[in-house]
């Protein structure tokens, strides 16, 4: 297995000596574009409040990297690694243990916040975690192409496929030699999983897993949904994205290489910068449909969480209040692209004036469909294991949708055992 490891990166910290500080925290700084312009907003008002010092870490890009490397540290006992880190809306639950309880910290701000994110950072009736950002899977269009080519956002995959063949030939034949149709995350990771996800049960094929925890997907709607998209590749999606995460798949999109491309929230902003070459160019939109009209956008999302074995309590406990107030998760919108978790923003005229997508974002989250992580508890991370390395080989080519989903029903089955615990 490839060795994960912790990056740490100073931020500077003008005139300030050591000395001056009671106690040294270290959280998590998230790895996106405008991560550390965002960590030292909150490190200037943590060490201002507090007089305690801040440190940063940075964590793998892939969630499934980051649990095992979380994991790997917890079960070390090397407390000191990390104070306050954010867990994947998938983990709250598997890191009970190790997260502290924050119900009597911060139990009185659930009204501000929404209530399925907040819902989903309890368990057992305990706040295990606060939610940071809410995500779910998207799709964004080049505006100014469908334009061009006299065509609209896609309402189907069926349209999605005609529309990116086409323009993809048109803008070839103009020259633009390495111009792709459709883009996505397609490396063997938990990132793939989602679109699998978005592509199966759009199609009418399930969720792999049902609620009451039946292993549900070797179905002839789900092999069909594989087999669109193994259809793609090669065609309208390069190779190439055998290799993507969401960053990847960001940089080909922005760098104007790509028609349309599934991805998060964050991609918004960042593709509207000042120094975007597609700013004022691209929309975005709900995911297509399969054949009988429904759409399916994967519910992500990543929560605040503080370490059981943390030193000094009180100051994490400081340092997520200013984490989760209004004020960071504006400044988290500003420099990261970050969709809030608390209501009230996305009614707050100078947000929207900045970030009018919200809107659009908030009806998506209403309808996105969680992975089956609450029906398979501690043993999610192996199927999620299960899903991705599936999904891959029919992208690759080295297996077929029917084929795959017979082969994933019985791995699933093997990691359920009698039952999911
Ligand atoms: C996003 C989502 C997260 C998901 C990940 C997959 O970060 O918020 O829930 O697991 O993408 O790559």
């Amino acid at each position: 297995m490839k060795k994960l490891t912790l990056s740490f990166i100073t931020l500077a910290l003008a005139g300030v000596s050591n000395a001056a500080f009671a106690d040294t925290l270290r959280m998590e700084c998230p790895i996106s574009p405008g991560g550390k312009e965002y960590c030292k907003y909150v490190k200037d008002r943590f060490e201002k409040q507090t007089s305690n010092k801040l440190e940063f870490i940075e964590f793998p890009a892939a969630s499934d990297e980051k649990l095992a490397l979380l994991q790997q540290l917890f079960a070390a006992k090397d407390e000191k690694a990390v104070d306050l880190f954010q867990s994947d809306t998938i983990w709250v639950g598997l890191l009970d243990k190790q997260t502290l309880d924050l119900t009597d910290a911060v139990g009185d701000m659930k009204g501000d916040f929404f209530p399925g994110p907040w819902a989903n950072d309890t368990v057992n009736g305990k706040v295990k975690a606060v939610p940071a950002y809410l995500d779910t899977g998207v799709l964004y269009y080049r505006k100014d192409l469908l334009e061009k080519y006299n065509e609209q956002p896609p309402k189907t995959w069926e349209e999605l496929t005609r529309i990116a063949t086409k323009i993809q030939e048109e803008e070839r034949k103009a020259g633009h030699k390495n111009f792709w149709g459709m883009i996505f995350q397609g490396k063997s990771y938990e990132g793939l999983t989602c679109n699998a996800l978005e592509w199966i049960d759009s199609y009418g094929g399930g969720t792999f897993i049902d609620e009451k925890g039946n292993v549900t997907v070797n179905n002839p709607k789900a092999a069909a949904a594989l087999d669109m998209v193994a259809g793609w590749m090669g065609k309208i999606t390069p190779k190439g994205a055998l290799g993507y995460k969401e960053e990847e798949s960001r940089a080909v999109f922005q760098n104007g290489d790509a028609l349309f491309m599934r991805n998060w929230p964050y991609a918004y902003l960042l593709s509207q910068g000042a120094d975007s070459p597609l700013k004022g160019k691209v929309g975005v939109a709900p995911l297509p449909a399969g054949p009988d009209g429904k759409s399916a956008n994967a519910l992500g999302g990543w929560q605040w969480s503080v370490n059981a074995n943390t030193k000094n309590k009180d100051a994490a406990i400081a340092l997520l209040k200013i984490l989760t107030d209004a004020d960071s998760q504006k400044m988290q919108l500003k420099y990261l692209g970050f969709a809030p978790t608390r209501s009230a923003l996305y009614e707050d005229k100078a947000v929207l004036e900045t970030a009018p997508h919200l809107t659009m974002f908030k009806d998506i989250f209403a309808n996105a469909v969680p992975r089956p992580a609450t029906a398979t508890k501690s043993q999610y991370p192996r199927v999620s294991n299960a899903i991705f390395n599936v999904t891959f080989k029919v992208l690759n080519g080295s297996s077929d949708g029917k084929t795959a989903v017979a082969d994933l029903q019985k791995r699933l089955e093997r990691v359920k055992g009698k039952d999911w615990h």
